[in-house]
């Protein structure tokens, strides 16, 4: 008897086997979503990687603006004292409510704290270095580790997205972010040292899932940094897919200078430089959490 054929796509006549992405997957079109009819409420995200410089405060702004643009209610919350993510989108940050003292509760209405940018839909509350001040602060207080998630509350419903920009640390600020929020984003640079640090991350994220916040997910791993000429990125990117397989967004963010530029006109890259590929890349990526339905 002759063995049945296998009748896989790439077997059939006609049709190409599927074309792979750089992450190793067949590549998925995702579509423009479609317009929202009403807004909120906001599933709260917090970007969060204890490693420094992996691309966090550049994920919150261009995800943010990405979003924005396609009607999205986009909040950033700058939770880092250096304040990178207020200054990357020019807005105020000194002798202006910031979110220090809404964490203190030295102002109590969060919409006092508000900024709107440039950007059509994207707001941000502000940080400057006062922040830092905040994990002595809260150290006495009851529930220190849902003082973020109370002054959240109070605006969920006037947002569809709340992308909170974590400092690089895994301190009472970052828990209170992990607290407040329905999903994680983990920025992951592709380079050797990537994945070091990153089960301590995961480690954290379960204890605050156990402890704090019990409907804590993981909303996806970015690979950010990514340089296809080298096969050193390649690797790296191939062992972070390896590692945590479909929870690897299928969108990479390619190494370019056109971010730290951006970063200097103090304007996301989508208005900076929207036909640049860099660009579309964070638009897919916000296409992508809209059609995994991380977003509505
Ligand atoms: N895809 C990229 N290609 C090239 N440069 C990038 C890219 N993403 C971010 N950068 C640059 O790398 C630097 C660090 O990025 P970013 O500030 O977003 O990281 P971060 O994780 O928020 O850092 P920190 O931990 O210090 O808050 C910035 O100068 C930024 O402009
Ligand atoms: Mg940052």
């Amino acid at each position: 008897m002759t063995k049945k054929k296998d009748s896989s796509a790439a077997e059939l006549p006609g049709l190409e086997s599927p074309v792979l992405g750089v992450t190793g997957r067949p590549i998925t079109v995702f579509r423009k979503p479609k317009a929202l009819k009403g807004h909120g409420p906001a599933r709260i995200i917090a970007l969060c990687n204890q490693k420094g410089g992996v691309g966090k405060t550049t994920t919150t702004i261009n995800l943010g603006a990405a979003l924005a643009e396609y009607g999205r209610r986009v909040l950033c919350v700058d939770f880092d004292p250096q304040g990178a993510l207020s200054a990357g989108l020019a807005v105020v940050t000194h002798d202006v409510p910031n979110i220090y003292d809404l964490l203190v509760g030295t102002v109590k209405d969060p919409l006092e704290a508000i900024q709107h940018t440039q950007t059509k839909n994207l707001d941000v509350i502000p940080a400057n270095i006062d922040l830092s001040a905040a994990e002595v602060h809260l150290v006495n207080e009851v529930a220190r580790e849902q003082i973020l998630a109370r002054v959240l509350r109070k605006v969920a419903n006037d947002y569809d997205v709340i992308l909170i920009d974590c400092q690089p640390s895994l301190g009472i600020l970052t828990v209170n972010a992990l607290t407040a929020s329905h999903g994680v984003l983990i920025p992951l640079e592709c380079e050797y040292f990537a994945l070091r640090g990153v089960a301590l991350l995961v480690e954290t994220i379960d204890k605050v899932r156990d402890r704090l916040n019990p409907a804590l997910e993981l909303d996806g791993i970015l690979a950010t940094m990514y340089d296809s000429r080298t096969l050193h990125s390649r690797e790296v990117l191939e062992r972070v897919v390896e590692t945590f397989g479909d929870k690897v967004f299928e969108t990479v963010i390619s190494r370019t200078v056109k971010f730290p530029d951006a970063s200097v006109a103090a304007a996301p890259i989508t208005e900076f430089a929207p036909e640049h590929p860099a660009a579309e890349s964070y638009r897919q990526l916000a296409r992508e959490l809209i059609q995994r339905g991380a977003i509505a």
